[in-house]
């Protein structure tokens, strides 16, 4: 068992001989893609028939630094770190919607080759890492442009439309929107001349991040555009996952679920029958309880975040029969509040005991991804949630930890 110092040491040199110390080795099978496509086989992912686990991270800004000569390096140092600590899935984004600043689609169907290009040494250097990727494809929420931003290019068309939900169901937004989804698909890599659809590298497509649709809470219009979008994806794509982005309210579908809401309503969104199209090969929540229920107390919130798991974790067991993955958790960091590192650690906790209870009896909780890895020097994009392993070691030792865990499933899996 490693101390916090060693962790940190480990972390601040970077160097072959200190992962030695570590005992993981870099040729972990569970973590190498080695040309396999990871695949879901019931609610369990397999990576060439055998169980696979997952631990690892969001780093929302991978592509934009990567687009930058100076700044690229950032890239490979985030990645080369998540897999010092065993980690083997990043979550990004790819999509940046003619954003004032690092704009990948500049306008429908126009792209911005420069910050492509960062797209495919991020994909290149997670291969160099061995971790993989799960890409987001647009964003619910205004920033990098998002739905707000779809509608307002189909509106400049003349499309009479002026809400962001507007983004579900217009036609020309719709098209707008495969038409992003095809690119990024297809897209050759400049670097590994591998096209996006057949790099096993990727994990899964997402097809938005955290969709809501709160105009019809319902749930109907985001119900038929996750199947009018599912389908679309696997008819360019049969080799990749694809999930939805949801952070796994419940809606209508089995309205007694709805108890476990931070709030009453699905916003739009349910987790059951979203999770049930055809084509949706997993499912996702996200977990932030400060922010969904902020006049709890600690100790509520923690009992939120438990009951919040557990009720996934059956469902996907029992209902959806699908492989769950928390594909965003995450807690203030103590440069915002300094109390709060304990506090954080113990969510982090909370979230990995519940995984791992989960897949240790082969159950659909298969792993979880925090929000999110930030290194030295960018200091400009820390978000009060941000994870700098060298500044709290204590976080970097949580995190490992996970890691020897599942590792150590994925051995006893392998022998028996
Ligand atoms: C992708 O690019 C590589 C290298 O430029 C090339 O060899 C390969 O044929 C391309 N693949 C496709 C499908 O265009």
């Amino acid at each position: 068992m490693l101390g916090n110092l060693q962790i940190f040491l480990f972390i601040a040199a970077s160097s072959f001989t200190v992962i030695h110390s570590l005992n993981l080795p870099a040729t972990d099978p569970r973590r190498s893609a080695e040309g396999i496509f990871i695949k879901v086989n019931g609610k369990q992912f397999v990576k060439d028939g055998q169980p696979f686990y997952i631990n690892g991270l969001n780093a929302y800004w991978l592509m934009s630094k990567a687009s930058e000569p100076t700044e690229k390096e950032k890239v490979s140092t985030a990645l080369h770190q998540a897999s010092l600590l065993g980690m083997n899935v990043v979550r990004t984004w790819a999509f940046s919607d003619a954003d004032d600043y690092f704009p990948l689609q500049t306008s429908p169907g126009f792209y911005n080759e420069k910050m492509f290009k960062g797209l495919d040494f991020v994909i290149s250097e997670a291969k160099k890492n061995g971790v993989l990727l799960i890409l987001s494809l647009v964003n619910n929420h205004e920033d990098f442009g998002g739905k707000k931003q779809y509608v307002k290019w189909a509106r400049e068309k003349g499309q009479p439309i002026s809400s962001p939900d507007d983004f579900f169901t217009d036609d020309l937004v719709k098209r707008f929107y495969k038409q992003h989804v095809k690119r990024i698909l297809t897209r050759n890599n400049s670097i590994t001349g591998i096209p996006y659809k057949d790099d096993p590298n990727i994990l899964a497509w997402e097809l938005i991040n955290e969709p809501r649709c709160e105009s019809d809470i319902s749930g109907d219009t985001l119900q038929a555009w996750i199947e009018e979008m599912a389908a679309y994806v696997k008819t360019i794509d049969n080799n990749h996952l694809l999930e939805i982005g949801l952070e796994g309210f419940y809606g209508d579908s089995i309205s007694d679920r709805k108890q476990f809401n931070p709030w009453y309503d699905g916003a739009g969104a349910d987790f059951i029958s979203n999770n049930l199209v055809a084509g949706i090969d997993f499912a996702t929540i996200h977990i932030y309880p400060e922010q969904w229920m902020p006049s709890s107390t600690l100790l509520d919130q923690f009992v939120f975040v438990q009951s919040w798991i557990q009720a996934h974790i059956r469902d996907s067991n029992e209902i959806l029969g699908k492989p769950l993955l928390i594909t965003e958790f995450g807690r203030l960091s103590p440069n915002s509040y300094p109390v709060n590192l304990k506090e954080r650690d113990s969510l982090y906790k909370l979230v990995y005991s519940g995984v791992y209870g989960s897949a240790k009896e082969g159950g659909a909780g298969a792993g979880s991804l925090f929000w999110q890895l930030l290194i030295d020097g960018l200091d400009d994009l820390r978000d009060g949630y941000e994870v700098i392993l060298s500044e709290t070691p204590s976080t970097a030792f949580v995190v490992y930890h996970q890691s020897q865990k599942l590792f150590s499933l994925n051995k006893a899996h392998a022998f028996t």
